[in-house]
């Protein structure tokens, strides 16, 4: 180990970490990736928001309810698969992390993404889509899309996706969204899509984000 790449310990938790002035005075904690340590499919988000920072938990927003949709239609369950962030603390004011705390926390995922060996990463927006890509991703149009990237050390198959909080500001990115994580479990041999709420509405027929 070198401080560089920072050990996780068994159940991949950072524990503690201060490498990040701004994030450190700004969390209410570190939100660690969740799900179990041998999934097949590894979700990376951008980093906590205010939801994640209070329950300690990635994606438990309205973000959160989207992939959990998402993720049902794709008859799977946030149980099934692991969700991590780039970075585990969140900026103040909703902000993008800086290249500076992306490069501070890039460690910790190297070493969650080896440890896990996942078949599958599947990106949720630029800012990881672009992290683990290494180049400028315009993610409307590339969302869908599989690229093969080293990271930490093996090639591993990328699932670029838009961020489930874009089909809150923009309805159209919904049904793309959705596909995109049914392909997902289709890559991986995970879920059983049964198209019974493709459209992204719930087997009930009322979406939770429906005044959005
Ligand atoms: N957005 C993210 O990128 N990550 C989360 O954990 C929640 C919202």
């Amino acid at each position: 180990m070198t401080e560089d790449q920072p050990l996780l310990d068994d159940h991949l938790e950072v524990g503690s970490c201060e490498r990040c002035p701004a994030l450190v005075a700004s969390r209410t904690q570190i939100v660690e990736g969740v799900g179990p340590i041998d999934a097949d499919l590894l979700f990376v988000g951008e980093g906590p928001g205010a939801s994640e920072d209070e329950r300690g938990e990635p994606f438990v927003g309205r973000s959160g309810d989207v992939l959990d949709e998402a993720l049902r239609d794709a008859g799977l369950t946030r149980t099934d698969v692991r969700i991590t962030n780039c970075v585990r603390c969140r900026p103040p004011d909703n902000r993008d992390p800086t290249a500076e705390e992306l490069a501070n926390c890039r460690g910790y995922l190297e070493t969650e993404i080896e440890r896990l060996d996942p078949t599958l990463v599947v990106t949720l927006g630029k800012v990881p889509s672009e992290h683990l890509l290494d180049r400028s991703v315009a993610i409307t149009g590339e969302s869908g899309d599989v690229a093969d990237v080293r990271i930490a050390g093996a090639s591993r198959r990328v699932l670029l996706s838009v961020h489930p909080a874009a089909t809150l500001y923009d309805r159209s990115q919904r049904d793309g969204f959705f596909e995109t994580i049914a392909t997902a479990a289709e890559l991986t041999g995970t879920g059983s899509v049964d198209g019974s709420a493709g459209d992204g509405s719930r087997g009930d027929g009322q979406s939770r984000l429906g005044e959005f």
